[in-house]
């Protein structure tokens, strides 16, 4: 076992005087750090900033987030992506006003337990609202642990895994460990970048194999990304008389569970009329093709063909509502759908 108590000192030293003040470091609130804390999967600090004010101002606790209906979780998530995260989030708040009395539990196995917490965020919380000695492992906790280690073993191999959650437990143990494992985010973050590591800057440089072989450049080894795959898509922008649009909960891969224009895979004229029976929006009126947009998504890159229809009055589906323009902002929606309606010509 290594012995971190140096260099972790001095990471401490360096967060005391160069961490970001940031709304989450606000509060020892484990509800806030574990809204905080999903939020801040796959998204970027600075984006999260608004997200996570306009949440915990809508939604102060796990009781306030367990009561609230889906659609309404959904709407403020609205423009951040990953919708599951907000589907899981709202299940585990229920669990925790159920099972809880509405209080995070400190228990570990017991934050483990509840939906959407994984070993991530069930450390997260543990270390930073309880500061008790439990690891976390990021992208940017990974690159700082495995530069440091000088790690062989490729990110995402169980290898490289069980080294690297081995690593930040030791790193973990010892004293204000929420402070540490922030401070190996903010490292990984700001310093130990992942081309041109800024070395000259980093606390740890001293105590880093990885750079004492020369090698701060070139590890960690990264396995190569598979491309996003190009998907072609049409959707329908049908409006009634009322001007109201059909929207539809859209595929739990493509959009987690939020409304969206009906729609489905293909590019021509024969793929809308397919929509058809998955839409039950009969009694067409008129039919035509507004334009085509393209929406890059994560694992995908979309090409969507947009055609607009005027539906007739009193269509009546039960995997579809009519919603007014001025009622869109009230549904969770996802970014393709409001660019969507831009282009069908109504909506934002
Ligand atoms: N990324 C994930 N968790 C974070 C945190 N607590 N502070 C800054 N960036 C983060």
């Amino acid at each position: 076992v290594s012995n971190w108590a140096a260099p972790r000192a001095r990471l401490l030293a360096w967060y005391d005087a160069h961490a970001r003040d940031l709304p989450w470091r606000r509060t020892r609130d484990p509800y806030a750090i574990w809204v905080s804390e999903i939020m801040l999967q796959q998204t970027r600090v600075e984006t999260v900033i608004p997200y996570y004010e306009r949440f915990l101002a809508r939604f102060p606790s796990a009781h306030a987030l367990a009561d609230a209906p889906l659609d309404d979780v959904l709407a403020h998530w609205s423009g951040l992506g990953y919708y599951r995260r907000a589907r899981l989030l709202h299940e585990g708040a229920r669990a925790v006003a159920s099972e809880h009395a509405g209080q995070v539990p400190r228990e570990a196995h017991l934050r483990r337990a509840l939906p959407g917490v994984g070993r991530y965020t069930a450390g997260a919380i543990g270390s930073i609202a309880f500061d008790l000695p439990e690891p976390i492992v990021d992208g940017n906790v990974a690159r700082v642990l495995a530069r440091v280690l000088a790690l062989e073993a490729p990110l995402g191999t169980r290898d490289a895994e069980r080294a690297l959650w081995q690593a930040a437990a030791e790193w973990a143990e010892g004293e204000r460990p929420g402070a540490l494992n922030q401070a190996l985010m903010e490292l990984g973050a700001r310093v130990c970048l992942p081309q041109r590591p800024r070395c000259a800057e980093c606390p740890l440089a001293e105590h880093c194999q990885a750079r004492a072989d020369g090698r701060a450049e070139s590890l960690p080894v990264v396995p190569p990304k598979k491309p996003p795959k190009p998907v072609n898509l049409v959707a329908l922008a049908a409006f009634d008389d009322a001007g109201r649009v059909w929207l539809q909960r859209g595929e739990e891969n493509l959009f987690g569970g939020l409304w969206s224009l009906p729609s489905v895979e293909g590019s021509t004229r024969a793929s809308v009329v397919e929509l058809a029976p998955t839409t039950a929006l009969e009694g067409v009126l008129s039919r035509r093709a507004v334009g085509e947009l393209k929406h890059v998504l994560t694992h995908r890159v979309l090409s969507v063909r947009v055609y607009v229809q005027r539906a007739a009055s009193g269509v009546r589906s039960a995997a579809l509502k009519p919603v007014a323009l001025s009622e869109i902002g009230r549904l969770g929606t996802a970014t393709l759908t409001r660019k969507l309606l831009a282009l069908a010509g109504g909506g934002s």
